[in-house]
């Protein structure tokens, strides 16, 4: 049976098998998750509809997944991000690229937004008589938030205006999800409607998801219920922080290949991924200065040595500015106007409001010079004494991913080990009352059993010798010796 899919090249497929062979070595998780769950089959007859990343760790999920029975669509969350040689090997599987047997993948590296929000609709749209999607495995929220989009508009029987340019929220982007809502309320009514009702759960990768999915639980609009992974011991204290230690240098050394040593770089966020970047800047050298609004954060940048200013304070001083804040308008385009010639401007937090790039297109005389793919030069004030440049990559999307490869196979091992014990949570629980273990329409964290459990299966790989806990000594801090360990509200 022939598939269908949208990948930039098949015959990468080689290339990405090779890579993938390789992570799966660096994945022990995921691959004791196939052993432990391949006989059983928990996910026969899941149909998953996943937008994360096409990277090679992915595809290792996306092979995890398919190993314990599930079927699966598979789109990019980022335009950015996708490793097109991972995406055609997922897309050949087992046959060859003239008659693909994988797994349904739509995404390659540089998609437009009109290209994105399509392959988001491709993976909720199953062919004839399949049933449709029964979950949802997401990153950021996009196809959750198409998805209750499409099912609030529907009930209102029609989709808003487009905002204009300058009203609160508005985003180009916005207007492109409205018009793809718009076209299939026309063409397919009741589609979205119909599409979550099937839906058994979602299961969310991160932070910034997150919060979009407590958000629509708070106003009880949730569709269905939901499992938050990022916030797994295991995945926002290991992904988050450590994973960003490695990504982040690794994007900006292929991007600029600047040296790091000796110059002011700026974090702005200390949360778990600036933490993660504050401590890789340092260690390549650089004098880090951190900004924050939660004086909790603050206190902790402070007393981990770092200096904790405003933006505005440093404008003049940094050479490298990161945002990491999951918040918009951080880096704003008055606050580039008065950076150094050349400085770096990044952003690794979720979306791509964190850096005002529409400002900066509209700073008069600007001028947008490419240097390479997701690195650009913007320059002010040409042909006057003061003409300088700044360097903005990914333009304002997550540069680990832009100009990287993401986090490595080891982290993600946590991370999407975690997603696939979600799955298996919401997919099989389903049905069950809630007094019973089952879910409601509301977001949930797993049990901390599952969370050591994650961690477990990744000591041996690195040699840990995991002292254990005598009978008494249980007793005495009032655990099993089996675990958990730590009470619900302990924060590592
Ligand atoms: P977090 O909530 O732990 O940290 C964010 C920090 O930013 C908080 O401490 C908050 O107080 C601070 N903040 C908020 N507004 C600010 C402002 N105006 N100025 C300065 N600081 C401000 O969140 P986490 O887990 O660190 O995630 C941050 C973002 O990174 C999210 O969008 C998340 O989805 C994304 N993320 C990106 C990854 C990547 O590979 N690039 C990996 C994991 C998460």
């Amino acid at each position: 049976m022939s598939i269908d899919f949208k990948v930039a090249d098949l015959s990468l497929a080689e290339a990405g098998r090779h890579q993938i062979r390789l992570a799966e070595h660096e994945m022990p998780g995921l691959m004791a998750l196939r052993r432990e769950y391949g006989p059983s089959q928990p996910l026969a007859g899941a149909r998953i509809a996943g937008s994360l990343h096409m990277t090679v760790q992915t595809a290792v999920l996306i092979e995890t997944l398919t190993a314990l029975g599930a079927e699966v669509r598979w789109a990019s969350c980022n335009i950015f991000s996708t490793q097109d040689e991972a995406a055609a090997a997922v897309v050949v599987g087992n046959g060859s690229p003239e008659n693909p047997a994988g797994v349904p993948v739509f995404a390659w590296k540089n998609e437009s937004l009109e290209d994105y929000w399509w392959t988001a609709q491709q993976i909720l749209t199953w062919p004839e008589g399949s049933g449709g999607p029964n979950m949802i495995l997401d990153d950021g929220g996009d196809a959750t938030m198409l998805l209750h989009k499409g099912v609030e508009f529907e009930a209102a029987g029609e989709v808003p205006e487009n905002p204009q340019e300058g009203d609160d929220g508005y985003s180009y982007e916005y207007t492109v999800i409205l018009d793809v809502l718009r076209r299939s309320l026309a063409e397919t009514p009741g589609r979205w409607t119909e599409i979550a009702k099937g839906v058994r759960g979602v299961t969310e990768e991160t932070t910034t998801g997150v919060l979009r999915l407590y958000q629509l639980a708070a106003e009880g609009r949730l569709l269905f219920p939901a499992i938050n992974v990022n916030d797994s011991v295991t995945k926002s204290k290991f992904d988050n922080k450590y994973g960003i230690r490695h990504s982040l240098p690794d994007g900006l050394n292929r991007a600029t290949d600047t040296l790091i040593g000796g110059k002011v770089a700026v974090v702005c966020g200390y949360g778990d991924v600036g933490k993660g970047a504050a401590e890789a800047l340092r260690g390549q050298g650089a004098r880090v200065i951190v900004t924050e609004i939660d004086p909790i954060c603050a206190l902790q940048a402070a007393m981990d040595g770092y200096q904790v200013a405003k933006l505005e304070s440093v404008l003049g001083q940094g050479d490298l500015f990161i945002t990491a804040t999951g918040n918009k308008d951080i880096i704003m385009a008055d606050h580039m106007a008065k950076m150094k010639h050349q400085a770096i401007v990044g952003n690794v937090g979720h979306f791509d409001n964190e850096i005002d790039m529409a400002g900066l297109a509209r700073v008069p005389g600007i001028r947008k010079v490419e240097i390479k793919p997701q690195v650009h030069e913007w320059v002010f004030d040409e042909g006057t004494d003061s003409q300088r440049s700044i360097i903005v990559l990914s333009e304002g999307r997550l540069l680990n991913l832009g100009n990287a490869t993401g986090h490595p196979s080891f982290v993600m091992s946590n991370s999407f080990a975690n997603q696939t014990i979600a799955q298996i949570e919401l997919f099989t629980k389903h049905g069950t009352p809630v007094e019973d273990g089952g879910y409601a329409n509301q977001v949930y964290v797993l049990p901390k059993v599952l969370d050591e459990k994650v961690a477990r299966l990744h000591l041996d790989a690195l040699g840990v010798e995991l002292t254990e806990l005598t009978k008494s000594q249980a007793e005495y801090l009032g655990v099993d010796a089996a675990g958990p360990f730590k009470p619900e509200h302990y924060r590592y």
